[in-house]
C-alpha cells in the first residue's frame, strides 16, 4: 500500500496522525482550563470521561494514533539517513535558516513520549486504569473519578512541576514545527499562504501550551 511504502505515503500518514493529536490536545487543553475555574465542572468531565466503553474505545484509539505517529518517524528519520548514505556526517556547517525544531523533531518527540509516560502514571493509571481494574490506592488517595485532586496532588510536588514545564516546552517547539510541516506534505503550496500557514501554527500551538501551562502554574503556585 503506497501508504506505508512510499516515502511520501508515510509522510501523508505522519501529518494526518499529528493533526488528529492536536485536535486531541486542543481538546484535552480546553477540557482542562475548566479546573481553573470549578472542581466540580472538571470532575463531571473527568466522570464522563471515566471507564466506559466509548472513553476506552476513545484511549485505544488515541494509543494507535501515538504508536503509528512515533514508528513512522523512526522509519522516515532511518530512511533519510540511509539515503544520505556516507554523506550523512560529511557536512559540518549546517544550512542557514533551518530552524533548530526542525532539525529536532525526532529528539523532541522522544522527550514527548517519556514526559507522556510519566504523565499517563500520574493521571491516567489513577484513573481510568485505577477505575478499571478495581485497583484502590492507599487511604489518602483521591477517587479515580477525582481529577481536580489529582491535579492538585501532582503539582503541590515542584519537581513534577518543572518537568511539567519543560516537557510542555519541547511540545511548543515540536508542534510549532509539526503544524507547518504538515501543511506543507498535505500540498499546501505557494510562498503566502506557506508564510500564513506557519503563522496560524505558531498561534495555535502558544495558545494550546499556555492553557496547559496555566494549569501547572496555578495549580503549583497558587494552590492552597
Ligand atoms: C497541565 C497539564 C495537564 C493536565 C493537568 C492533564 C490532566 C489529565 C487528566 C486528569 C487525565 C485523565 C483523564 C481521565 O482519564 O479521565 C489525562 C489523561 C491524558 N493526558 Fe493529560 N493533562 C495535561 C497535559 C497533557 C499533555 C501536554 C498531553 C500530551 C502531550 C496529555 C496527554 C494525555 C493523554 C494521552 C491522556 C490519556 C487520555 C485517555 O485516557 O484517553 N496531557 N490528563
Amino acid at each position: 500500500m503506497w501508504l506505508i511504502d512510499s516515502s511520501i505515503g508515510r509522510k501523508v500518514v505522519m501529518s494526518v496522525s499529528g493533526i488528529a493529536l492536536i485536535l486531541f490536545l486542543t481538546f484535552h487543553a480546553s477540557m482542562n482550563v475548566v479546573a481553573l475555574f470549578s472542581a466540580e465542572g472538571y470532575n463531571m468531565i473527568c466522570e464522563f470521561l471515566g471507564a466506559n466503553w466509548y472513553a476506552v474505545a476513545a484511549t485505544i484509539g488515541l494509543g494507535a494514533l501515538v504508536v503509528v505517529h512515533f514508528v513512522m518517524a523512526f522509519i522516515l528519520n532511518y530512511q533519510n539517513r540511509k539515503a544520505r548514505g556516507n554523506n550523512a556526517y560529511a557536512v559540518t556547517n549546517k544550512p542557514e535558516k533551518v530552524e533548530w525544531a526542525s532539525q529536532n523533531m525526532l529528539v523532541l518527540g522522544i522527550i514527548i513520549i517519556l514526559g507522556m509516560l510519566l504523565h499517563l502514571y500520574n493521571f491516567w493509571y489513577n484513573m481510568m486504569f485505577a477505575e478499571l481494574a478495581g485497583i484502590a490506592g492507599p487511604f489518602d488517595t483521591p477517587k479515580p473519578s477525582d481529577g481536580y485532586a489529582f491535579i492538585e496532588q501532582t503539582f503541590k510536588q515542584p519537581v513534577y512541576s518543572v518537568i511539567y514545564v519543560l516537557w510542555l516546552i519541547a511540545l511548543w517547539f515540536h508542534l510549532t514545527h509539526g503544524f507547518w510541516s504538515a501543511m506543507q506534505t498535505l500540498g499546501v503550496s505557494g510562498k503566502i499562504w506557506f508564510n500564513r500557514w506557519k503563522m496560524i501554527g505558531y498561534v495555535f500551538s502558544t495558545i494550546i501550551i499556555l492553557m496547559f501551562l496555566a494549569v501547572v502554574v496555578k495549580f503549583s503556585i497558587f494552590a492552597a
